[in-house]
């Protein structure tokens, strides 16, 4: 045990991101406060910075690679990048990021570059990328270390500065952990402008790039000071996080110019998170915010669909265009976004943007837009290559998730260039075996100048699906601007499995004097929904056939915040805390199939502790198709829970609904379904619930050895009876603020077999925390980790989550969970922290 214990130290002391400060938390600060009028790029008269007239473009390894980064990957990289075309394109830089340095400074104080990783030092390997035409990149930090506990700048900007210079380095990453501040503004200011200063005074340019990931609003006052600035928390290579940083940095185009690019981070393309859909939309969006387009992928594996979306040269040219201005956002609605680019030389790129999970018509008319009234525009797709034509309203339909990008100017003489035919469609949920037949309604709508003839409407579904059309699919002649609505009864045939199905609608028609045919067609995807299968399961994990809800989202497995997802606390009623369970704001209704299948439902009830506008009394009444089958009667803000139980037998649907709750108060009452649990086929009272649990610490027995990993860097545990998710007790967490891994290494290894995830909740105090998992495994305690870290709100809750197929372990170790030896938490900021039930999930 002991011996296991020093050279779990010794490991440890090896890990990198053991010093992520409270400040580093990704998404802790969400950018966006009114825009004040933009500053402008430089003084009258002085000399305009312009080492980045348009946004730099080139590659990070940050991303696909995190710390294992080298000579030979670097080399390897530029080498590509000039085989590939890309070079041609315009990627120029070859970024190094974390990592790259010796633990300590040399005698003489300066940098030393890890000699195993970089044999050639940064100066050769500067000399290697720039006989090959480009430029080279590297990283350092605002801060005492690096995000990854390497030497940082802060007091030393000068010789670093130098060092780099006289490396020959090109461009700057400045990141902001372990930065020492006081969060003020004026803080930022000093760290970033002291580099500034510093960088100047090597009289090399070095193109400068501020990463304080928006936390003290660069964009209002660093005009002067860098040359682009992060504008959010770190990309990861999700839909949810490409989604939530295109909100962010949208909004934020006034300020961006030649010389002042806001940074969303970079590339994620081609990393396999998303689907070649998702990222054109991140190209798309990258492009039309003029960001920088670093690449973030291992370009020596890339697939050839990877390098055409980072190769597509209509896109990089509307980001590189030498205007240099940010699209705007002329239209925001529903999770429908267009923007709108001008381009030297009077075109303007208009982007479609569909960030909702079904397909969308996005429209904008020609007048909110900047375009110069015509009678007509050439709408050229930058990603078909096609080109349309349209009368006054630019417009398609544009898939879930997708992006469609025109390069659009006036048009003098439309009549031989086809019309933009937008087709969009919705249908609600299927359920196989005629219980929930869907209704598609499909819209075909003509957007070009001129009407069309023969306008003929086809449905392909999956094979055995049926689609009967109701009513008329064809028009003879649809005119300019005029839609043609049709509607079809879509049946799934018995078997059909739970899923997302494409079912795509086709418009054939004539346009134009020679009449010629041409067709558009669009995908609706359709989501099939199945009973709940044997067994005693948490309805949070069920699927609902709908949802409806006051205000925001149903959250699962938290109480409602606010109008985002995924943003409440976890379900605290009258003290009492949950992991599991549905926030709603009352009234709200939420329906599930159950098709025959199931007979009981237990579930808790209440108003959130959190719901402080909302503090009228709400009822919660359990329906079984239409009767009610159990209710609480009015609860209030602060009553203990209510335990409901409902026989279900024999139903075919599931109705959860909440009542009153906003009786003058103005507000929504955030009504919980705590801990709801869902019993089908033959489940007993006993059987477990899915999906399984094992609890790894439950914290019932005191601090059961939990402890600090490296007690060099502080912190302390104690049992506590205030904050639990299960039994009567769990652990509080005093953290450094520098954090350090807690938990502790097991006598014998422990056997996490078929664990899919790691989980614990988690309560911060009033400095906030970021949460992380990382295990050790093997007769060598080979530590693994993901690399990702959850941020908590001061005072927020939350359970941190780590897929075990996001640890990894060294080069040569394959994570085996059969032998774990320890498996340790993350926790930092400097406050007190409450964590409970440490545990592995199981899928079904
Ligand atoms: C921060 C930055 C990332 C990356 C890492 C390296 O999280 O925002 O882009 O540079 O540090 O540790």
């Amino acid at each position: 045990m002991h011996a296991a214990r020093s050279r779990t130290l010794a490991v440890l002391a090896l890990i990198p991101s053991l010093l992520i400060s409270a400040t580093a938390a990704p998404g802790a600060v969400r950018a966006g406060a009114a825009p004040d009028p933009p500053h402008a790029a430089t003084a009258p008269g002085s000399t305009p910075r312009t080492l980045a007239p348009t946004p730099p473009m080139g590659f990070n390894n940050w991303n696909a690679f995190g710390c294992d980064v080298s000579e030979t990957l670097i080399r390897e990289t530029a080498d590509v990048l000039v085989s590939s075309g890309l070079a041609d394109a315009g990627y120029e830089y070859v970024n190094i990021d974390d990592c790259w340095s010796l633990r300590e400074r040399g005698p003489d104080g300066r940098l030393v570059p890890d000699p195993v990783k970089f044999p050639n030092g940064i100066a050769g390997l500067a000399d290697y990328v720039h006989g090959k035409g480009l430029k080279l990149g590297i990283y350092g930090d605002a801060g005492t270390a690096t995000c990854a506990g390497y030497p940082g700048s802060l007091g030393h900007e000068m010789i670093d500065a130098q060092t780099w210079a006289d490396w020959g380095v090109d461009y700057l990453k400045y990141d902001n952990c372990n930065n020492q501040g006081d969060g003020s503004q004026q803080d930022f200011v000093r760290r970033y402008t002291a580099m500034r200063e510093a960088l100047d005074a090597t009289g090399r340019p070095i193109v400068y790039a501020i990463c304080e990931w928006g936390q003290s609003q660069p964009w209002t006052w660093a005009a002067d000071v860098g040359d682009l600035w992060r504008t959010t928390g770190d990309i990861s290579d999700n839909w949810a996080s490409l989604r939530s940083i295109i909100a962010q940095n949208a909004a934020l185009a006034p300020y961006a110019g030649p010389g002042n690019w806001n940074d969303p981070d970079m590339l994620e393309i081609g990393n396999g998170g998303m689907s070649d859909l998702e990222y054109r939309t991140h190209m798309s969006m990258w492009a039309m915010m003029a960001a920088p387009l670093l690449i973030g992928t291992d370009l020596r594996t890339a697939t050839p669909e990877t390098l055409a979306i980072l190769g597509n040269r209509d896109i990089i040219a509307i980001d590189q265009d030498r205007l240099g201005v940010q699209g705007a956002v002329v239209s925001d609605q529903g999770g429908l976004m267009v923007l709108d680019k001008p381009l030297a030389g009077g075109d303007r790129a208009i982007a479609l943007y569909n960030s909702t999970d079904a397909l969308a018509t996005v429209s904008i008319p020609v007048r909110e837009t900047g375009l110069r009234r015509a009678g007509a525009y050439r709408l050229r797709d930058v990603w078909t290559g096609q080109v349309t034509q349209a009368e006054s309203v630019i417009s398609a339909g544009v898939p879930a998730h997708g992006t469609v990008v025109y390069r659009v100017r006036p048009l003098a003489d439309p009549a031989a260039v086809p019309p933009q035919v937008a087709v969009g469609g919705t249908l609600g949920n299927l359920i196989p075996g005629g219980l929930g037949d869907g209704t598609l309604v499909g819209t075909v709508t003509n957007r070009g100048v001129g009407a069309l003839r023969d306008v003929r409407v086809t449905v392909s579904a999956p094979g055995g699906w049926t689609v009967d059309a109701i009513g008329d699919t064809r028009r003879r002649s649809l005119d300019s601007n005029a839609s043609l609505k049709t509607t079809w009864t879509v049946r799934v045939p018995e078997q059909t499995t739970a899923g997302r199905y494409p079912i795509v609608v086709t418009a054939d028609y004539r346009w134009g004097p020679r009449q010629r045919t041409t067709s558009t067609a669009s995908t609706v995807v359709s989501v099939v929904i199945t009973p709940p299968g044997p067994g005693r399961r948490h309805l949070s994990t069920v699927a609902p056939v709908s949802t409806g809800n006051r205000e925001g989202p149903v959250e699962t497995d938290q109480s409602n915040g606010g109008g985002a997802d995924n943003d409440g606390n976890l379900i605290t009623i009258s003290g009492r805390v949950y992991h599991r369970g549905l926030g709603t704001t009352a009234p709200s209704e939420l329906v599930y199939l159950l098709g025959g299948a199931c007979t009981r439902l237990v579930t808790d009830v209440g108003i959130d502790d959190g719901s402080t506008s909302g503090t009228a009394p709400v009822t919660f009444t359990v329906y079984v198709d239409d009767t009610a089958v159990a209710s609480s009667g009015p609860v209030s803000l602060g009553a203990a829970p209510v335990t409901l139980t409902a026989d279900l037998t024999g139903a075919l649907w599931l109705r959860l609904v909440t009542t009153g709750g906003d009786g003058g108060t103005g507000g929504a009452a955030h009504a919980d379904w705590a801990a709801p649990i869902l019993s089908c086929g033959d489940a007993g009272p006993d059987d477990p619930v899915l999906p399984t649990e094992r609890t790894i610490y439950s914290f019932e027995s005191g601090t059961e050895e939990f402890t600090v990993a490296n007690p060099g860097s502080g912190g302390t545990v104690a049992q506590t009876s205030t904050f639990h998710t299960e039994g009567s007790h769990g652990l509080t967490v005093s953290t450094p603020k520098d954090g350090n891994w807690f938990g502790r290494t097991f006598a014998e290894p422990l056997d996490l077999s078929g664990a899919d995830r790691l989980r614990f909740d988690a309560r911060a105090g009033g400095l906030g925390t970021v949460g992380e998992i990382a295990v050790q495994v093997g007769p060598d305690f080979a530590w693994c980790q993901g690399g990702l870290w959850t941020w908590i709100n001061p005072h927020a809750s939350r359970t941190v989550t780590e897929e075990v197929s996001d640890l990894s372990c060294p080069a040569g170790v394959t994570l085996d969970l059969s032998q774990v030896r320890a498996v340790w938490i993350f926790l930092n900021g400097g406050g007190e922290v409450h964590v409970d039930n440490v545990r592995a999930e199981y899928p079904e």
